[in-house]
């Protein structure tokens, strides 16, 4: 097993063993004959994980991806936030060759995709946003189906499965079919799935939506496993509180475009940098002008004012003579970010 050390933001990919190829003999089924040089180790080691540069894309008149640049070293994690529409998903299918660019390059560890996304796939482990799982099929029988594709043979995946299932907490389910399956159950197999060919960078696109709050830890724990052990992960999510944990950087898209780049805590302090009071009850607009000369920023949203307050216990001072409020004091988060930067209201 690699050893791994976790050094700031980008972590140590594991070293590679000299002659080490990217191994065309034990995913005989893919199609490398378009390569002109197999790729190495070594070489992979010291390239990025992901490069992607002024990449666009439309949909009939529709700007879905619009100039987009980013790049994921090796053993990184990358987080991209953004609203529902933001093109987070498209971004994932670009990058697998799913969707052509109109515009930009790609490559994945130096390969160019499209143009050789099926040899750039033989080192992704995929999750999709929607489970695409064979519901005809057992747990077992998923596995083994997945692993035919990357042209495992049928010892070589009775060889990993047991340990696939035991990451993903299905040990007694493999012979469950998975219309049986629990939706949190179908997450993790789709999780274990993506493992099974032992792939350098893992792109999953909301992996823990529909979980609950247990299997969204066992989740998280097993992805920082994977990070430990030099993975590289491309992680899409709407769970402010997964981003903080996971990523060592997180990109803002907004409509297709980049609008903030940085480390979760980096991006707190640059945005938000002081405390946050949010006050439940009364009147939000008579609260709003008692508070204004105090707070930096307010907000509203919904029936919760939030201020944003360099010294909170003068806003605090001004509230607690109010009746009927219940206040809350705590530190800035990446949600506060999110909402600052992508608004309050629904982009839809
Ligand atoms: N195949 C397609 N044909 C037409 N429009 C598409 C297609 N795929 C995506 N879109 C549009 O592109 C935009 C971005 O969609 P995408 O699925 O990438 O967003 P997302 O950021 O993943 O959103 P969510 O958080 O809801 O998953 C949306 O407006 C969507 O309707
Ligand atoms: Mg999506």
């Amino acid at each position: 097993m690699p050893t791994t050390m976790d050094a700031g933001p980008f972590r140590v990919p594991p070293q590679p063993a000299a002659g080490d190829e990217l191994n065309t003999a034990k995913f005989p089924k893919l199609n490398y004959r378009r390569s002109t040089a197999p790729l190495r180790w070594f070489e992979c080691a010291t390239m990025v994980a992901i490069d992607f540069v002024g990449v666009t894309k439309s949909y009939g008149k529709r700007v879905v991806v619009d100039g987009m640049s980013f790049t994921v070293a090796p053993g990184e994690c990358l987080g991209l936030l953004g609203p529902n529409g933001a093109g987070k998903s498209t971004i994932t299918r670009l990058l697998l060759g799913m969707a052509t660019p109109d515009a930009g390059e790609i490559t994945v560890f130096g390969v160019p995709v499209p143009a050789r996304a099926r040899l750039a796939r033989g080192r992704i482990g995929v999750v999709p946003q929607f489970d695409n799982l064979d519901h005809r099929f057992t747990v077992r029988e998923n596995l083994l189906v997945f692993g035919r594709y990357f042209g495992m043979s049928k010892r070589e995946v009775e060889a990993v499965s047991p340990s696939l299932l035991e990451f993903a907490r299905l040990e007694n389910k493999a012979d469950a079919r998975v219309a049986e399956l629990s939706g949190g159950m179908k997450r993790r197999l789709t999780l274990a799935r993506a493992l099974i060919n032992d792939p350098q960078l893992l792109v999953m696109d909301e992996p823990t939506t529909g979980l609950d709050p247990q299997a969204r830890h066992l989740i998280w724990e097993r992805l920082r496993s994977l990070l430990a052990r030099g993975k590289t992960i491309l992680l899409t999510t709407h769970f402010m509180e997964e981003a903080e944990r996971l990523c060592d950087r997180l990109c803002v898209l907004e409509q297709g475009r980049k609008i903030a780049e940085g480390r979760p805590h980096a991006l707190i302090d640059e945005q938000i940098g002081c405390q946050v009071v949010e006050v439940y009850g009364g009147n939000p607009h008579e609260l709003r002008s008692l508070v204004k000369p105090y707070a930096q920023r307010i907000e509203l949203s919904g029936e919760t004012l939030f201020c944003y307050a360099p010294d909170p216990e003068q806003v605090l001072t001004q509230l607690r003579g109010v009746a009927g409020l219940r206040l809350l004091q705590r530190p800035p988060n990446l949600e506060d970010v999110f909402l600052r930067l992508t608004g309050r209201e629904m982009k839809d």
